[in-house]
């Protein structure tokens, strides 16, 4: 972390939030094609790739080195300070959420490329218990940042829209 927080997110960690939304909204809307691939792989004692699955595949991993950059960018540069009027509460959850996101991000990928290379019941379970859980987050995030945009009025949604480099 700086020594001192920066006023604002930079245009890098914006971009990077915004692409992982995207890669995170594509993983949950196109889910089909790798559930089914490893279902029908794991009846068969075989697990054969399909198209969706290398997909899948892909983009996770995407979100996974994506998610250790902006840790990284973290770590380098800090994040700002969360608006004042924020009580302390808040600023817990909304930490612990952040941090529960970035350690999801991380975990999924692993699970489910567990799951596959090893034919694994078990890292599936944590698959799709990491991804109740990453769901859950997420509400809670988007509402958190609604409240703030639209009930305390602290800009909370501008924050990752306007870069302060
Ligand atoms: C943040 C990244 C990821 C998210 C949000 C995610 C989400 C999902 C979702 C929604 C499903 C569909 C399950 C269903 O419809 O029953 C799924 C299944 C699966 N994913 Fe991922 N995934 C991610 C990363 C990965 C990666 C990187 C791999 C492998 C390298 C992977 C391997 C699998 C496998 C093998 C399945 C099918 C078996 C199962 O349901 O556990 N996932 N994932
Ligand atoms: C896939 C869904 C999402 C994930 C995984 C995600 C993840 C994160 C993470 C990890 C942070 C903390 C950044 C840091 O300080 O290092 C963050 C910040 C933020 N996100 Fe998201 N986010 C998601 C969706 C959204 C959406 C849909 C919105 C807008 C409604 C949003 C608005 C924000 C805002 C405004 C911040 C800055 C928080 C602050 O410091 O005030 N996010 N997000």
């Amino acid at each position: 972390m700086a020594a001192a927080p920066p006023a604002g997110y930079s245009r890098l960690q914006i971009r990077l939030h915004w692409a992982v939304v995207a890669l995170v909204v594509l993983q949950y809307a196109l889910h089909d094609g790798v559930a089914s691939a490893f279902d029908r792989g794991m009846e068969a004692g075989a697990l054969t790739l399909s198209a969706p699955a290398v997909g899948h595949f892909v983009a996770g991993s995407a979100i996974f080195l994506l998610a250790a950059w902006r840790l990284l960018l973290r770590q380098e540069r800090g994040a700002p300070a969360p608006p004042a009027e924020d009580p302390p509460w808040q600023r817990g959850l909304a930490r612990s959420t952040h941090a529960a996101m970035y350690a999801l991000m991380l975990g999924l990928p692993v699970t489910g490329g567990v799951a596959w290379a090893m034919a694994s019941e078990g890292a599936s379970t944590a698959h799709e218990v990491m991804r109740a859980l990453l769901l859950l987050a997420i509400v809670l995030h988007v509402a958190g940042a609604i409240y703030g945009q639209v009930v305390q009025k602290t800009g909370a949604i501008d924050r990752m829209r306007r870069p302060v480099d």
